[in-house]
């Protein structure tokens, strides 16, 4: 998992004023909206006494921990101690904030601590914007490394053996050559395929003339955990935005978002949606027995070979994060009695001040494993 990008937390559409309790990259975060509608990103723990802010609520533009009223503004900062109402409220009593942006229906925060001049550009993606598409949201859980998830969708050569009862073709299951054009924070693929031959299923065959035409394809991805596939069919384009964040080391939500410019009735978005679930549900037994479940660091570890081009293209954009510095270690930490301690990834407000640098966590996100006590 990497610091330093923009990761995208949470669907637009499911947050209100009410604060929520959203779980990536092993964190827990508290998004919610204040008054004026904007949305805001911080760490769902109170400094206090490491209450969850999720389960509280507004007060004004604050949100309010539940344990013992502690408020605290969008930048972080307390600014009301109920139990000590004269104490001028310390300097350290605050949450990490991350910068939020909203976007494309999705709430963005950036995780990390670099200033604005310094972060990755926030990732311009096509398709969004353009009211020619009909729109569907969803969600996938899947019990794998997030990387796995990611570059299941970036892969057109498994498409005839594990999607051969949709849009694969076994008879035929060539990847033709393709160069890989790079992005500043991902890079695409465009190939042609040959679709099977046999009859389309489904509402879609209505639109459908004679013969299956081939298909252009685009896959593409972009920094830290976003693809896209992209299929020109003859009666339009259907794409599928995927954007897999890690809940843990174990766990991943997608939180994808398919358009497509045909059939764009409220009607056909069952069977949109069916379309969608099949493909995830045939990956899933797959990407599940993939062993090992990280992804491996070493790119020879696994044997590539030139249809992997765009796989090899991210790990390859990954280890250039890597070797920035900007990995989290995501080893759990036991404390001696077998419980997890809290950590947070630092906001960009604790960079500079070395009196704040530490003192707002429990725990920064640790790059080693502390030591057993003898
Ligand atoms: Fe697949």
């Amino acid at each position: 998992m990497l610091k330093n990008f923009w990761w995208p937390l949470e669907f637009s559409h499911v947050v209100e004023e009410k604060p929520i309790r959203v779980t990536a990259l092993e964190q827990e975060f508290v998004i919610y909206r204040t008054s004026n509608g904007t949305a805001n990103v911080m760490s769902d723990l109170c400094v206090h006494r490491g209450g969850a802010l999720s389960d509280g609520w507004m007060e004004g533009d604050c949100v309010v921990c539940p344990y013992h009223g502690w408020e605290f503004k969008p930048d972080g900062a307390c600014s009301k101690i109920p139990a000590q109402p004269d104490l001028n409220v310390p300097k350290k009593a605050r949450v990490d904030a991350y910068p939020t942006i909203e976007r494309y229906g999705y709430i963005w925060a950036f995780l990390g601590d670099l200033p604005e001049s310094e972060r990755p550009p926030f990732p311009e993606l096509p398709h969004f914007d353009d009211p020619k598409f009909r729109t569907i949201r969803g969600t996938y859980e899947w019990p794998v490394y997030y990387e796995r998830a990611f570059e299941n969708s970036l892969d057109a050569a498994h498409a005839p053996f594990v999607h051969g009862g949709a849009f694969g073709n076994r008879e035929n299951p060539a990847i033709p050559d393709y160069q890989v054009t790079e992005y500043p924070l991902g890079g695409e693929m465009v190939v042609t395929l040959e679709p099977p031959k046999r009859n389309i299923p489904g509402i879609w065959k209505r639109l459908y003339k004679d013969d299956r035409p081939d298909v252009k394809t685009r896959a593409a991805f972009w920094m830290p955990c976003m693809t896209l596939l992209e299929v020109t069919l003859p009666m339009g384009l259907m794409v599928l935005f995927n954007f897999h964040i890690p809940v843990n080391e174990f766990k991943t939500i997608t939180k994808w978002t398919q358009m497509r410019t045909f059939f764009k009735g409220k009607w056909a978005d069952g069977d949109a949606l069916k379309r969608v679930m099949k493909i995830f549900d045939q990956d899933y037994p797959i990407v599940v027995a993939q062993r090992p479940e990280l992804l491996p660091y070493d790119i020879g570890a696994e044997l590539s070979v030139k249809s992997d081009g765009i796989q090899i293209a991210y790990r390859k954009m990954r280890q250039k994060y890597i070797d920035m510095g900007w990995q989290i270690d995501i080893h759990r930490i036991k404390t001696e009695i077998g419980r997890e301690e809290a950590v947070v990834i630092p906001s960009p407000a604790r960079k500079g001040i070395p009196e704040l640098e530490k003192a707002w966590v429990l725990k920064e996100v640790p790059t080693t494993a502390p030591k057993k006590k003898e």
